[in-house]
């Protein structure tokens, strides 16, 4: 073709970047790779490679290690072992390791990007310019953290060994998001890339030996799913960051419950991708080639739910056929290809299968003419229209090029479509109106937000999910959480009411004892009786019954978490008004100093100076989250883009509290006031054996201008209550402080649908104690970050 005919059809020509070196690399590595383990490349116990091909081609590019388990145990046992002398080295010393390593991923950038390309597919454009680039930024970036330890993370300590599982979407980028935060905190780490993708690790291995990380810091173990699950079941591993499917998620949620193991999970989604019709269309359409073309839309927050304002959508979707024919697919190392190749066959036949379910569910399916190679590994760009929200295409991640069309009237409809999802991992919001935007933002169910862009990610701002799509963020001082641990102050016993043993539980001669004076059930801003109308005995420290309680059941929890559902206004509430109304309980509850000292006394035969210093403790720690309600508000971050993004910290929205016995108005206070604080609003459980004190708290409550439904409090077992509290499907989050079976139960329960959750495994806190109280603060909300692009 010459220059004329070319300048004719504006198509580009060929441009493929060369892979001679990467050939070289590899072919010095014929015989196969080895473990990288303790600073040193070794041979897998069982000997067995396995094959890691080119998706483009078909062709082997080498043999990995299938690491066993006594590989897994020998990775732990090195990071084990060099971790306190990693962590002595100090925030400092740590950084210049981080420094070192981003200097050298940079100095072998254009390899990696050929290599990363090559092993899984992805266009060379976006290995150069987004995988590499990023993850160098994420090691500068957490140097900087790793240098500002003692300042900002100065009452944290790290977890010890680290467990990181990660996928074959962007390999080297999730290493460095998984690395980076871990080893800058002072943890040591034992990583597996996933099974197609594991070469850019293995490159990365060399970078780190060349950075002289000391040895057993990282230590990285190719194979499948079973050595996955190996380094989750391990022992000495004090936690998991895992990123992959929901279903993954779930079990390694169940393998690690009652572990004490802490755990963040970076799961799938079903993005929305939300266009209204006063948006630049034609930038909303190159929004769209970014959102779902992206990486052959094998991106877990891609935006593969394009939600249409009705108006415009014959238009729009005229346009974006129009661009789809301009889309070139074919060989990921021609820097002029859009789309490149599936990660492997199983996968693009899972595509093929879901497209197939689609249509046969009544969606209509385009593709754009155009060459797709034969060979290798690909799928052309793929629009589903008449999706209706039953269509598999409305609800199940394709993790594809795929992209199903839905339209919607009005911005409510586009809001309740858009949070039709058991995911909530990102959304992307178009409108030239920015009050719009704005607004429709935080409505929606997801941690990250994009207006007027998408598919943007920065190390200072933190990404991960809502409901199915995980729990956790990484990037960003939150992200660094993650990978610490409060240094608790240790408790001084004397000052702990303790609980007086139970001495009964309720027999059948006790049920509708002294009705008069059993106290009730708590739901929605009014005292309800039981739904079986069975009440519990309470006894003094001293031994007598003092009293009694009504029993909840699955019933009671039921209505107390719908009224808690309901008080949704009480989330979008400004901090102003929820500070006044956490003074307003401390001031009410103040006026009762005595009697609620006496019932400490009574019921903990607590000395009158702890009973006052419990009621003193509790007053002030209402103060402490009144005073935070309005300032802990996020912050504002300047990503490498020309905008900003919001961080902004969300209530959780329903959180199921279950309190020890310990120390039971402090304890419940402690737990309550910073949950409502953030806007939740929660089902809460009360002291098992003194729950006296949260029933003399109605009052207090009822006096104090709590919206009804904001708290709601269910006496009784605590632990059945619980379970049914963590079963439930309304519920988000639960904090739950008791036995460590209870942990476990807790965990196991929340699983289904991965609600967040947080234990004490079994330790007491303590509660007079709690440092600023933000530790509690970050347990109550969950950071969305908004990205706003300024400028033309
Ligand atoms: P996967 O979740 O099975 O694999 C991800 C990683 O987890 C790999 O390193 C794998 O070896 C490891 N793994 C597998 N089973 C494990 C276990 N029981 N315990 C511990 N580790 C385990 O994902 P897969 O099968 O590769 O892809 C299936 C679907 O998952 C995709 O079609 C996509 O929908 C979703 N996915 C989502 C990703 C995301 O970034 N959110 C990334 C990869 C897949």
């Amino acid at each position: 073709m010459n220059v004329a005919e070319i300048m004719k059809t504006m198509d580009y020509g060929p441009a493929p970047e060369s892979n001679a070196k990467v050939s070289d690399w590899l072919k010095l590595h014929q015989s196969g790779f080895q473990l990288f383990i303790n600073g040193e490349w070794k041979e897998s116990s069982s000997n067995k490679l396995f094959d890691s091909n080119n998706p483009a081609t078909g062709e082997l590019l080498a043999k990995l290690s299938q690491a066993t388990d006594s590989d897994v145990d020998l990775a732990v046992a090195s990071a084990r072992a060099a971790q306190p002398k990693w962590e002595k080295l100090g925030g400092h010393g740590r950084a210049k390791y981080l420094y070192a390593i981003a200097r050298l991923i940079q100095k072998r950038s254009r390899a990696l990007a050929v290599l990363e390309s090559m092993d899984n597919g992805k266009p060379i454009r976006e290995s150069r310019d987004l995988d590499i680039p990023l993850a160098i930024r994420h090691f500068y970036h957490h140097a900087g953290w790793a240098q500002l330890m003692g300042s900002e993370f100065e009452k944290f300590a790290p977890l010890g060994v680290v467990g990181q599982i990660i996928p074959w979407n962007f390999p080297l980028l999730m290493m460095a998001w998984k690395i980076a935060p871990a080893i800058a905190a002072g943890n040591c780490v034992v990583i597996k890339p996933a099974e197609y993708t594991s070469l850019s690790a293995l490159m990365f291995a060399e970078i780190l030996a060349e950075a002289n990380l000391p040895k057993g810091v990282v230590n990285i173990i190719t194979g499948d799913g079973k050595v996955g699950a190996k380094i989750v079941e391990h022992p000495d591993v004090n936690k998991i960051a895992f990123t992959g499917s929901t279903n993954v998620g779930k079990i390694i949620r169940r393998t690690t419950a009652g572990t004490g193991k802490k755990l963040t999970l970076e799961l799938g989604g079903k993005s929305p991708f939300i266009v209204f019709d006063d948006a630049d269309l034609d930038s909303a359409v190159e929004g769209v080639v970014d959102a779902i073309w992206f990486n052959q839309g094998q991106v877990c927050c891609a935006g593969s739910r394009l939600l249409i304002q009705e108006s415009i959508e014959s238009l729009f979707i005229e346009k974006l056929k129009t661009r789809m024919t301009k889309l070139s697919i074919g060989d990921p190392l021609d820097k002029s290809t859009d789309v490149g190749a599936i990660v492997d066959p199983s996968q693009r036949q899972r595509i093929e299968t879901l497209v197939e379910q689609s249509v046969a569910e009544g969606a209509t399916k385009w593709q754009p003419c155009m060459p797709v190679p034969t060979a290798g590994c690909f799928y052309p760009p793929t629009l589903l229209c008449d999706v209706e929200s039953s269509n598999v295409a409305a609800s199940i991640e394709i993790f594809g090029p795929v992209l199903s069309v839905m339209s919607f009237r009005h911005q409510p409809e586009a809001i309740e479509l858009a949070n039709n999802s058991k995911y909530g991992l990102a959304a992307s919001v178009w409108s030239e109106n920015i009050n719009r935007a704005l607004d429709v933002a935080p409505q929606i169910k997801a941690g990250v937000v994009w207006i007027n862009t998408t598919n943007q990610f920065d190390a200072a701002c933190g990404f991960g999910g809502y409901r199915e799509s995980g729990m956790g963020r990484e990037g960003g001082a939150e992200g660094m959480h993650e990978y610490l641990k409060f240094i608790e102050a240790p408790i001084k016993s004397n000052k702990i009411s303790k609980p007086s043993k139970i001495k009964s539980t309720a027999k059948p001669s006790d049920v509708l004892a002294n009705i008069d004076q059993t106290a009730k059930l708590y739901i929605n801003g009014k005292q309800a009786r039981p739904d079986n109308g069975n009440t519990l005995p309470v006894y003094a420290a001293s031994g007598e019954q003092i009293g009694r309680v009504s029993e909840g059941t699955r019933k009671d929890v039921r209505n107390a978490v719908q009224a808690a559902f309901k008080a949704c206004s009480w989330s979008r509430s400004s901090g102003h008004l929820r500070a006044q109304i956490l003074y307003y309980l401390a001031e009410n509850l103040n006026f009762r100093r005595d009697e609620f000292c006496k019932r400490l006394i009574t019921m903990t035969g607590a000395t009158k100076a702890n009973a006052e210093l419990e009621f003193d403790t509790s007053i002030e720690r209402l103060f402490t989250f009144a005073a935070w309600a309005d300032k802990y508000d996020g912050s504002v971050h300047q990503p490498p883009i020309q905008g900003v993004a919001l961080a902004m910290n969300e209530a959780i929205g329903v959180v199921g509290i279950a309190c020890p016995d310990e120390s039971p108005l402090l304890a419940f206070v402690s737990m309550l006031a910073p949950a409502i604080a953030m806007g939740n609003r929660v089902v809460i459980i009360p002291s098992q054996i003194s729950p006296l004190i949260a029933t003399d708290f109605y009052q207090v409550i009822e006096t104090s201008d709590v919206p009804a439904g904001v708290v709601n409090i269910i006496t009784g077992d605590r632990d059945s209550i619980a379970k049914v509290i963590a079963e439930h499907d309304q519920v988000e989050s639960i904090w739950y402080q008791g036995t460590n079976e209870g942990c476990k139960m807790v965990e196991l329960a929340s699983a289904d649908n991965l609600k967040r959750t947080w234990t004490n495994y079994g330790k007491q806190t303590n509660w007079y104690q709690i440092g600023d109280g933000k530790q509690f603060l970050r347990h109550a909300c969950q950071v969305k970050n908004i990205w706003i692009p300024y400028g033309d």
